[in-house]
């Protein structure tokens, strides 16, 4: 179990590089599979989820190099099916596994698919996507340890409409209707920057796709897809958390690779708590400008709200705001958990269920603990801590960094599901810390 010590109160200052987000490379890899030739795809970080695709995909036949430089080739010229025991072995930490359903349909005319990893964020159900792929014909056998799927009579075109605009959901749509047969209308769909760069690489592939207004996106089927060539979007939930890490230790971080139209909500909020920035053609440099803090009220959102994945760095700078701020999450039932560890490192967290500092969600009424009070700002100090999930765990790393004292933070190889290098770029930073592997 790997640990970190860190002796905090020291702020961070320096560069960090980012590169492709993992929650567009990892979509795009499971893209190549539809594809007759193969694909190359730029900035691709080294991070455990890139690792457990391409293991998935190479039991299906691919063939995958990712070099140091972030380059990845895939070559899908030879799908096959993969055995179950080796599929549900590599699966367990992830949920792409899910989107893997219309591509090896297309391919090999059946598919399966364990239960589920990835972070335990609520339930994270998958009836969306289940949903979806009956829609386009798919016949969906639930097995013990995962789902079998079929699709006797192929997959055909289909009007779909979303109860709620979830990202997995409408790249399920995208990756099966590319070449289905037919046309696909979704409404209700997510059109986060991330899709839009996948609906890039896909029509780069050969597919005939249509973003309208008022989340209908329109889908015209080709028999077959090509290869594709693309540098991927950069991460910016990664970018955001270095700059909630450079606000709340009092710190000055220059984020090489991150952009400013794919981040304009959160500069938003960044500015209105007080933190400053640059934006640069080369990255956005963001640092704490002095004076105090401010307390906001935000609501998590679908884009272009205030994404949820912000939410949880931020909190830890809102702990060091002079005043009451709100969170209310609106997109995840039950993302609140990491806010103990803060509390038991001095911070003023209150947590409720009713649906706080703006309009009512579907959370609301149901039990669900998703409104955050944070008041401040309360000096914090060291505490031992387990990292729970990605982006918690980030947090608790941000909120021992800023604390006065020692921390003993485990189960920190989580963190590397999602963040590059992120002992080196800690380092880069200036932070004083020990690893024990
Ligand atoms: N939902 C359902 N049924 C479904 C699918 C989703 O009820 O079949 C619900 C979820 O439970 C949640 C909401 O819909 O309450 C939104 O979920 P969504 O499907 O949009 O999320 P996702 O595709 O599972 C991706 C990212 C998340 C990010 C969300 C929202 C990946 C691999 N994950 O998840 O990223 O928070 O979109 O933007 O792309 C992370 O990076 O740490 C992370 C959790």
């Amino acid at each position: 179990m790997s640990q970190i010590t860190v002796r905090g109160g020291k702020p961070l200052v320096g560069r960090v590089e980012v590169r492709g987000a993992k929650n567009l490379v990892t979509k795009a890899m499971v893209a190549a599979l539809l594809g007759d030739a193969p694909s190359e795809l730029r900035d691709v970080p080294h991070i455990s989820d890139v690792e457990v695709v391409s293991k998935l995909l190479q039991l299906h036949g691919v063939k995958i190099e990712h070099s140091d430089d972030g380059t990845m080739s895939l070559d899908p010229t030879n799908v096959k099916s993969a055995r179950m025991v080796d599929i549900d072995a590599h699966a367990g930490s992830s949920r792409i596994p899910i989107l893997f359903c219309g591509p090896l349909l297309h391919q090999l005319g059946e598919a399966f698919i364990p239960d589920l990893g990835g972070c335990h964020i609520g339930d994270r159900p998958i009836d969306y996507h289940l949903e979806v792929l009956r829609n386009f014909g798919a016949v969906i056998d639930k097995q013990p340890n995962g789902i079998r799927l079929s699709a006797p009579d192929g997959l055909k075109g289909a009007k779909i409409s979303l109860p709620y605009p979830s990202v997995g959901a409408t790249e399920q749509v995208l990756l099966t209707s590319v070449r289905a047969e037919g046309l696909t209308e979704l409404t209700g769909a997510a059109v986060e920057p991330e899709i839009m760069d996948l609906i890039a690489i896909l029509q780069k592939m050969g597919a005939i796709i249509s973003v309208d207004t008022d989340r209908v996106i329109r889908i015209e089927g080709v028999k077959t897809l090509g290869g594709y060539s693309h540098s991927a979007l950069f991460d910016r939930n990664e970018a955001a958390s270095w700059a909630a890490a450079a606000l709340a230790t009092h710190g000055d971080i220059f984020v090489g690779g991150a952009r400013q139209q794919e981040m304009m909500t959160f500069l938003n909020v960044f500015r209105k708590v007080g933190g400053a920035f640059e934006i640069h053609d080369d990255g956005i440099r963001f640092y704490h400008p002095g004076g105090d803090l401010q307390p906001v009220v935000i609501e998590t959102d679908v884009h272009p709200g205030f994404m949820t994945d912000w939410q949880q760095p931020l909190v830890v700078a809102l702990t060091q705001a002079k005043g009451l701020s709100i969170v209310h999450e609106t997109v995840y039932e039950n993302r609140f958990g990491f806010t103990d560890a803060l509390v038991q490192m001095g911070a003023q967290i209150q947590i409720y269920r009713e649906c706080l500092g703006g309009n009512p969600c579907r959370f609301g009424q149901r039990n669900f603990n998703h409104s955050a009070v944070i008041s401040g700002p309360t000096p914090l100090h060291g505490a031992d801590i387990r990292v729970p999930d990605l982006r918690g765990g980030f947090s608790h790393m941000v909120a021992a960094l800023a604390a006065e004292g020692i921390s003993n933070v485990t189960n920190v190889q989580l963190i590397s599901r999602g963040y590059e290098h992120f002992l080196a770029k800690l380092e880069a930073l200036g932070a004083d810390f020990t690893y024990t592997e």
